[in-house]
């Protein structure tokens, strides 16, 4: 997705921004620029379709002295990615430079009335519209952020933005609505930016701006208002992570990284929130909603992409231990399908980001309907975090690849939990069997850490079917969704056509597509529904389609079945999809890595949709 980074202070801003970009990077785009301001009150720029490392290569550094820039990387929604769509954008006259997040709806008819104007366009962006709009109003106003303001009262639709005048060159003004931007306090210097993964180098000191509000940021000041032009005073808060966590430390890749830290990541969900000898659970942020939680009479889960899939284990597992009617909706369709929704009613919204813009519209419908909206988030004091009416964080630590892993494990993690603390309150968990859940939960990141020291295994089978063109994925009960995310994973990064669906589903239509090229995935691990898998690979084997099985390792029964076995160690069903999950990790990076495909900024993709 779109990143922006800004910097003023005393130092040369080029290399802060473009080290920034690089920071923003994982989050997905297809062209990059910057815009630095020097000390004749220049603007100078630099914008190019294509990677920053291109861009830092390709510009002339003397000529992009400054200590004030702004900076972006650009994921295209209007225009195509090319050299003259790439942000910082200008109005007709230069005076202006922008760079945004977001899309303009109304562009067409604020370019209609600026034409009218008079004024010219040679880019096929919304962005540059607005900057003609802060020109067109500078003109009149001869104020920079009287401009800003009227132009922004205009607009319709969702903005991160910085700015920047060659008239009034000791400022850069941001602005946001519904895309997320902060600003970084260093000693007599500023840094903005879209992500806390472009400030943390600098400083832990951050301000959020909040939707609805802008910012005039000068060297040794700042100014928020609302666009309405309120004052606002904002406290300080901090940035939790080190810069350390968001590197690669020795991994080839981001993804490989966060496959590997499973068994912390998973640790974090839960330390300091369960008692390991009675299996009480506390979830100190939603204290509050207890009550409401354990006497609902429907829970509703929502999200997107891997955040959904995690839903749907959450529903399975809530409807099975808690006896409450579960549902899972796809955060993209809730708002538009006009949901029967009441104050009765819990809404869990699930996101890694916290910044999902289909998530937040959904969250944002759910509370106009008067439900109660839950969050389980990853980013700390993301927008969906800080939104909510309450939630609990998954703290699974910064998650740069684009594709969801550990983020996805920690997601699964905090449902448990929340299932444990509903089913002891409700008595649908009896007292001995939260023990024995505890005591398995206990023992879960030393059955991750040997999954990992495993994952020759996997690159071995991946190595076998790097080829294919399609693959199936099949699972039942609490690993339907599992094998609906291992076909994800694969998708996104491989580029390979991949399907999952319920095992026994398969012979409903999916069956036809069997021959000796189709390999199929199945989660086999013990539990009630084994022998229907096993009935279920003799359907796939009788049709010559090649079987992979994720497997328990003291199943030696499975030998009989599989072409190739990815091995895990046995735990209780609550926890298996946690478990099968990891091995389907490795497959999908190691046919990628394989197929030589960018697993961490896959085509196409970006880390967190911010757009609708
Ligand atoms: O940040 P979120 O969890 O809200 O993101 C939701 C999806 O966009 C995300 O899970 C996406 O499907 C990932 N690329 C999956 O790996």
């Amino acid at each position: 997705m779109c990143g922006i980074v800004g910097y003023i202070g005393k130092r040369n801003s080029l290399n802060i921004i473009f080290d920034g970009l690089k920071r923003l990077e994982y989050r997905g785009y297809d062209s990059a620029g910057v815009a630095v301001i020097n000390e004749k009150n220049e603007i100078n720029y630099f914008k190019k379709a294509g990677k920053v490392k291109e861009l830092e290569n390709e510009f002339n550094g003397e000529v992009l002295e400054g200590k004030i820039g702004i900076g972006h990387t650009r994921w295209a929604t209007h225009g195509e990615p090319n050299d003259n769509n790439a942000h910082p954008h200008f109005d007709m006259n230069k005076n202006i430079t922008i760079v945004h997040n977001g899309i303009i709806e109304n562009f067409k008819t604020l370019k209609k009335k600026l034409t009218q104007e008079g004024y010219t366009f040679s880019t096929d962006t919304d962005t540059e519209v607005l900057a003609n709009l802060i020109e067109y109003y500078y003109k009149s106003k001869n104020n920079f952020e009287i401009a800003v303001r009227l132009a922004l009262s205009e607009v319709e639709g969702t903005y991160g933005i910085a700015c920047m005048c060659k008239s009034e060159p000791d400022k850069i003004i941001i602005a946001r609505m519904g895309s997320p931007l902060m600003f970084g306090l260093g000693k007599d210097e500023i840094i903005v930016s879209s992500d806390a993964a472009a400030i943390v180098n600098h400083t832990k000191n951050v301000i959020y701006l909040e939707d609805g509000e802008m910012a005039v940021l000068k060297r040794d000041s700042f100014q928020i208002k609302t666009i309405d032009d309120e004052d606002i005073q904002r406290e300080v808060q901090q940035i939790e992570y080190d810069l350390e966590e968001i590197e690669k430390g020795g991994f080839e890749h981001f993804m490989l990284k966060e496959i590997c830290e499973q068994p912390e990541s998973i640790q974090n969900t839960y330390r300091g929130r369960i008692n390991f000898e009675t299996g009480e659970v506390k979830l100190g942020g939603l204290d509050s909603v207890k009550e409401k939680l354990i006497n609902a009479k429907r829970i509703i889960i929502t999200g997107c992409g891997t955040a959904w899939h995690a839903g749907l284990v959450g529903e399975y597992i809530i409807e099975q231990f808690c006896r409450i009617p579960t549902e899972v909706e796809y955060a993209s369709e809730f708002r538009y399908r006009n949901p029967v929704i009441s104050k009765d009613d819990i809404v869990l919204f699930i996101s890694q980001s916290g910044e999902t813009a289909d998530t937040r519209a959904a969250m944002k419908e759910a509370q106009r309907l008067g439900a109660t909206a839950i969050g389980i988030v990853n980013v700390v004091g993301s927008t969906i975090a800080r939104e909510v009416d309450c939630g609990t964080y998954i703290h699974a630590g910064p998650e740069i690849g684009v594709a969801s892993t550990k983020a996805f494990t920690s997601q699964l993690m905090s449902l448990i939990l929340i299932t444990l603390m509903i089913g002891k309150h409700k008595g649908t968990i009896s007292e001995s069997e939260l023990k024995e859940i505890a005591k398995e939960l206990k023992a879960l990141p030393e059955k991750i850490k040997q999954i990992i020291e495993k994952r020759n295994d996997y690159k071995f089978v991946a190595e076998e079917f790097k080829d294919s063109k399609n693959f199936l994925y099949l699972g039942r009960g609490f690993n339907f969704p599992v094998a609906l995310e291992g076909a994800l994973k694969l998708k996104e990064i491989s580029y390979i056509h991949a399907e999952g669906y319920p095992a026994a589903e398969m012979k409903h239509g999916p069956i036809a597509l069997i021959d000796e090229n189709m390999p199929v995935v199945f989660i086999a691990t013990k539990d009630k529904t084994y022998d229907k898998i096993i009935s279920n690979i003799e359907e796939i084997k009788a049709r010559k389609g090649k079987i992979i099985t994720i497997a328990t390792d003291d199943d030696t029964e499975i030998n009989n079945y599989s072409d190739y076995i990815l091995r895990v160690p046995n735990t209780l069903p609550i926890f298996s999809p946690i478990l099968n999950s990891i091995p389907l990790q490795f497959l999908s990076y190691y046919i990628a890595t394989a197929r030589n495909c960018n697993v961490d900024q896959p085509r196409n993709l970006a880390k967190s949709v911010t757009v609708e």
